[in-house]
């Protein structure tokens, strides 16, 4: 559908402005599906501080699609190590975190995404990662959707009280 699609690994500190503004499409999509989500303007310098700073210290990978060099979607995820002896579950050694993921609007429903999610995966489970970690909204059904085609299963459901 897009012949130019080009998927290339960044450093998101390199990319700042990019990433800043896929993030941003991301944080509205978030903030349209849950009320409580808090305004781009007043923590995106933040939110970006920390991705830059897991993908440095946590071996993170940031994927930028770009269709005629113009970027319109991403995928970015981080390990986590799980080795350690307060675990409640049997898995031990590195998990795949993934972080964030959006694609633009006009440009959905073409296999980006697909395209994304497979070359980051792939690019841990060849470090012996064997573990895939995500959060979801629990109203997110085009995502809860793909997880489920693409081998994910639900394992909890975070409860919240809102005090106000
Ligand atoms: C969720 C999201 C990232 C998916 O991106 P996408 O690039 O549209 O995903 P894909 O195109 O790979 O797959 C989506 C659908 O398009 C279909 N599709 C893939 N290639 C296609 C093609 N060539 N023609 C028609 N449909 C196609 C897929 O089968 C899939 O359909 P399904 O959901 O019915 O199975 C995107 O909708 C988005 O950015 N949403 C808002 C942000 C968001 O929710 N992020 C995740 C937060 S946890």
């Amino acid at each position: 559908v897009h012949p130019s699609l080009e998927i290339r690994s960044i450093r998101i500190a390199d990319h700042y402005q990019e990433v800043y503004h896929l993030l941003h499409q991301l944080h509205l999509h978030e903030l349209s599906l849950f009320d409580k989500t808090a305004t781009w303007d007043d923590i995106g310098t933040g939110y970006m501080r920390h991705v830059i700073q897991m993908q440095e210290e946590n071996d993170g990978l940031c994927l930028m699609a770009y269709v005629g060099n113009a970027p319109v979607g991403l995928i970015f995820g981080y390990t986590e190590d799980e080795d350690d002896d307060s675990r409640i579950e049997v898995y031990k050694g590195m998990a795949l975190y993934v972080s964030d993921g959006v694609v633009l609007a006009e440009y959905r429903k073409s296999g980006i995404y697909t395209k994304l999610n497979a070359m980051l995966e792939q690019h841990y489970i060849d470090k012996g990662v064997k573990r895939i970690i995500r959060f979801t909204l629990h109203n997110n059904a085009k995502m809860q959707h793909f997880l489920q085609k693409e081998g994910y299963n639900i394992t909890r459901l975070q409860y919240e009280k809102w005090l106000y």
